[in-house]
């Protein structure tokens, strides 16, 4: 039913006023509903660095969409392989049928994992690739015949997507509390490790935190090893605000669980293809877990997917065990669905032949150092880096946490530069097609809008 004071999209031209959609009916996710259909914020086309807004405005993308369209939009390889597999196969039931795209693109996948993470599980989202790989660790351990591990370690202020398992392991209490009558019940949260009273205005990783990893040790002996399946973490923290592991911890984190057979599991959704200047994060730190989460720069963000990649004895513990028949009793509709696949292939093509991850390497200091010159800028606590992410943390409003943050990001976007704001914190990543006058332009932006926010 529509209401009679309808608030309507804005529109390129008058004629088209009377057509646009009525603003009314759809529920926006993560977005506070009643503001934006007062002053929305559309965009209506992209390509390459930039978003056209709805009144035409070009609008330079500092984050790369929400941290997946790592090679820019609308690239012509990756929307010409969608066009083309729709025409030919546009789906195939994934239950005890297949369709080799997804099988290759596996394949294409493991090719850039670490040695022994070689089976992958495809679902449509961060969110759902989480899910799985808890499920998998579950079945694991079952397997294994120590089916009493089913405790999960989870990170305060980590991100783990909005499914029922990802809002428990997850540690950002805002995601939860609508949802604490009905979380997972066997779970535990790690400390952060975001210490700005010895680790503000550090490039790349801070010196001081390898400690806080100790407190897996601790809950350790408050739950008995045995009764943990598996510890999931992000390797950059990128949705709370951007938090980079201290030197030293995704190490120790790693030891633990070898130390008590607990399995380790990085969530990569943000920190995948080429968003730290290597394939993923566990390149980058040189730190390899038993299963990884990847979604968004999978497909550039082109058609939904994620994706659990798995070391191959957790597959053959799982698949072996079993009787004939069905070994998981999990998947999706559109598990390895062929537009997605299509666009997976066409996608890793891309970043491999432009060299985008080598790309951001390269570009990670001129980065580090614009991100550092807003040192001094009104209300800033702290800068910090690391390859193509930069974060800027801003003094809390007395009384109005996020506030100013969320001030900023509006008048970036007045000036046509998208950030995201995370309460007081100020992210972005854009793009790694991103050149450097764009980079200063960025900057120079989010600098005149902080001296512009009380
Ligand atoms: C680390 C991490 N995990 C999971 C997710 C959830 O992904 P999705 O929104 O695709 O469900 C996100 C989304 O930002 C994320 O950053």
């Amino acid at each position: 039913m529509t209401t009679t004071s309808t608030t309507r999209a804005p529109s390129h031209s008058n004629a088209d006023v009377a057509t646009a959609p009525s603003l009314e009916e759809l529920w926006m996710p993560f977005t506070a509903n009643r503001a934006f259909k007062r002053a929305p914020r559309m965009l209506v086309a992209a390509k390459d660095m930039y978003y056209t807004a709805a009144d035409g405005r070009q609008i330079l993308d500092g984050t790369a969409g929400l941290w997946c369209v790592n090679a820019g939009h609308c690239r012509e390889p990756i929307t010409a392989a969608i066009r083309e597999q729709a025409g030919v196969l546009d789906y195939a039931p994934p239950f005890q049928m297949g369709h080799p795209l997804a099988f290759e693109l596996a394949q294409q996948l493991t090719r850039m994992l670490p040695d022994g993470i070689d089976r992958i599980f495809f679902g449509n989202s961060g969110s759902e690739a989480v899910d799985t790989s808890l499920k998998i660790a579950l079945a694991y351990w079952q397997a294994k015949g120590e089916p009493q591990r089913v405790r999960f370690i989870g990170r305060q202020r980590g991100y783990h997507g909005v499914g029922f398992g990802g809002i428990a392991v997850g540690g950002i209490e805002s995601n939860r509390k609508q949802f604490a009558g009905q979380l997972l019940p066997a779970v535990d949260h790690l400390p952060h490790t975001h210490d700005l009273e010895n680790n503000a205005y550090t490039r790349g990783q801070p010196q001081h935190g390898a400690h806080f990893a100790d407190a897996l040790e601790e809950m350790v002996i408050k739950h008995g090893a045995n009764t943990i399946a598996a510890v999931i973490i992000e390797p950059v923290a990128g949705s709370t605000g951007v938090i980079i592991p201290p030197k030293g911890y995704l190490e120790r984190i790693r030891e633990i669980c070898d130390k008590h057979g607990i399995l380790l599991i990085f969530d990569e959704v943000i920190t995948g293809f080429g968003r730290l200047g290597a394939s993923f994060g566990a390149e980058k730190f040189g730190v390899v877990p038993d299963m990884m989460t990847v979604a968004k720069g999978i497909t550039n963000a082109t058609v939904p997917m994620g994706a659990v990649c798995v070391r191959h004895d957790i597959y053959d513990a799982v698949v072996n065990s079993s009787g004939a028949g069905i070994e998981l009793f999990h998947g999706y509709t559109y598990s390895g669905h062929p537009l997605a696949a299509a666009a997976g292939l066409a996608t890793l093509e891309v970043y491999r032949t432009e060299g985008l991850f080598e790309r951001a390497a390269s570009l990670e200091s001129f980065w580090e150092d614009a991100v550092h010159s807003l040192r001094g800028a009104p209300n800033v606590i702290d800068l910090r880096n690391i390859g193509i992410v930069g974060a800027i943390e801003l003094e809390p409003r007395p009384g109005a946490p996020g506030a100013r943050g969320f001030e900023t990001f509006l008048k970036c976007f007045e000036a046509g530069v998208l950030v995201r704001s995370t309460a007081d914190t100020l992210a972005l990543s854009p793009p790694l097609i991103v050149e450097r006058d764009q980079i200063s332009h960025m900057f120079e932006v989010v600098g005149n809008a902080l001296r512009n926010v009380a």
